[in-house]
């Protein structure tokens, strides 16, 4: 990577200070690639949580991104600073980024699918209560259509007569690529305002952003098209794996294989080949609480079908998921009870060690239930996060015991009945499987959930391999 200081005569002034409120997995590698950036700008990340802040801090970071050390290694301490000052960096910046959870509500109006958008609210107040002057404050969290409204009454609302600017500038990272993704993004959205203040704070953004984005892929609207942009473009994205997994269903059925069906069908260019690689069902963070998140908006709306239109999307992946773990245990004599069964991958794509939403939370749900016991590997997901996940079956007398997460893929498998991999990890793909099939219960099984595998030659090995969207275990 090459650092950028060509630009260093820009527009945006020397001293300008950044605040990013959440040190998560959006607001950690976005300013870290922004400090990197722009040197010329001091940019504190601040957070509540004071283990993640040390974490930060020291050589293990929370998250894990490829390049991102790499990054940190070179501004960490240098024009980045993590901390659990959060007053001290709204007092000190001039534009203020919310990187925080809008999880979906549990309880109240709109519980299931409504964005919970406390952690918002409460920032905006102490922005309020905090600041002596007027500042740019930035919504990079993914928000409902007119979120941006309601931090600005929020914000206006302070004593001292400060005048705030609120923009949304959705980040579009994806997990596993984060750093790619922010060093050349495919497009840097902003909307403001549309008075001269808004844009003028719109100009100072794009500013900063033009210091490695080329300019034609900074693009500016008005507030409520970016929010909702945002909420589209992921609605999309899933949109698209929805109605590839549910061909799969119709393959299995049919003697059609779906990665041949996604070939075919992607290399139209109109449809495009990226965003069709069918599995065991989307996960992470965004997808599923955006899609409740425009299904709300939908119902509030009075537009009931466009709701259950895009609640389908949620649906069919539940149902994918569910197919999965049904499938392992149909093919194993009906019952997996008693049986030991190797989870290959738990985070919710490779190269993370994120879980959250993970397919895998749900399929091992399904096992426990089915009384497997489960051994299971990932080579960054933790331990005691995995346990966390599955613990709304560890109340249930005896089944904790039942799930054991171990540092080694052959100690996973060694004694197994079935192997299950659910996350497309390339360290995977040069498994030694001859070893594995050695190692396990015969009849072994295998069940492919990220179509990685060259199930033939597992097959060969003895296995009874099965993958996503294929007819049958010989197909
Ligand atoms: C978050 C949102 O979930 C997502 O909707 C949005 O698009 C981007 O920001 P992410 O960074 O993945 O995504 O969340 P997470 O990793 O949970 O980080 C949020 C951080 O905010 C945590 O470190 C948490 O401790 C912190 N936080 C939360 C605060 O500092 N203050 C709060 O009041 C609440
Ligand atoms: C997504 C969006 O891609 C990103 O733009 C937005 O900012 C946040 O939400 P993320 O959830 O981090 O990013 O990862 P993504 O690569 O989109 O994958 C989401 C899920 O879809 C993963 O479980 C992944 O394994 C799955 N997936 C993705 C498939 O099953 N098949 C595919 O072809 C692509």
């Amino acid at each position: 990577m090459k650092e950028d200081n060509e630009n260093s005569s820009s527009m945006v002034p020397s001293t300008l200070e950044i605040c990013c409120i959440g040190a998560g997995f959006v607001g950690g590698p976005h300013m870290a690639m922004l400090a990197y950036k722009c040197p010329d700008i001091t940019v504190s990340v601040v957070d509540v949580d004071s283990k993640r802040v040390a974490a930060w801090n020291s050589d293990k970071p929370p998250i894990f991104e490829p390049g991102l050390d790499e990054i940190l290694g070179l501004v960490r301490g240098r024009n980045l600073f993590f901390s659990t000052d959060i007053k001290g960096g709204i007092y000190r910046a001039d534009i203020i980024f919310m990187c925080l959870p809008t999880p979906t509500k549990s309880n109240g109006l709109g519980a299931g699918f409504a964005p919970d958008l406390k952690y918002i609210e409460n920032s905006a107040r102490q922005i309020a209560d905090v600041s002596d002057s007027g500042k740019i404050v930035v919504e990079k969290s993914t928000v409902p259509v007119r979120t941006a409204e309601s931090i600005r009454r929020i914000l206006n609302a302070n004593e001292r007569n400060a005048r705030f600017q609120v923009l949304s500038n959705p980040e579009f990272l994806a997990e596993g690529t984060a750093i790619a993704d922010l060093e050349n993004p495919d497009r840097v959205l902003i909307g403001g305002d549309e008075s001269l203040e808004g844009t003028q704070a719109i100009g100072k953004l794009v500013e900063i952003y033009a210091k490695w984005v080329p300019r034609e892929r900074i693009i500016t609207t008005n507030l409520w098209s970016s929010e909702l942009s945002k909420l589209t473009a992921n609605a999309f994205l899933a949109q698209r794996l929805s109605s590839i997994n549910s061909i799969s269903m119709l393959c299995e059925e049919t003697g059609a294989n779906v990665d041949e069906v996604a070939e075919a069908v992607g290399a139209d260019s109109r449809i495009g080949s990226k965003f069709l690689k069918s599995s065991v069902g989307f996960g992470g963070s965004c997808f599923k609480k955006d899609i409740l998140n425009l299904i709300y908006l939908c119902e509030s709306s009075g537009l009931s079908e466009v709701a259950e239109y895009w609640r389908q999307v949620v649906v069919m992946n539940s149902l994918q998921r569910r197919r999965f773990s049904s499938r392992i245990v149909k093919e194993l004599s009906n019952s997996v009870s008693g049986k030991r069964i190797a989870i290959l991958g738990f985070s919710f794509k490779k190269d993370t060690n994120d879980i959250r939403e993970s397919a895998a939370i749900y399929v091992c749900r399904d096992l426990l239930k089915e009384e497997a016991s489960l051994s299971i590997y990932d080579p960054r997901a933790l331990s005691e996060e995995i346990k966390n996940a599955l613990s709304i079956i560890r109340s249930e007398a005896g089944l904790r015991d039942k799930i054991e997460t171990v540092s080694d893929p052959y100690q996973a498998c060694s004694g197994a009945h079935a192997v299950a991999v659910m996350t497309e990890w390339d360290e995977f793909k040069e498994l030694d499987f001859k070893r594995i099939f050695d190692s396990m219960k015969k009849p072994a099984f295998l069940f492919d959930g990220r179509n990685i595998l060259d199930l033939k030659d597992i097959e060969e090995i003895g296995f009874h391999a099965f993958g996503i969207g294929r007819s049958s275990e010989k197909a």
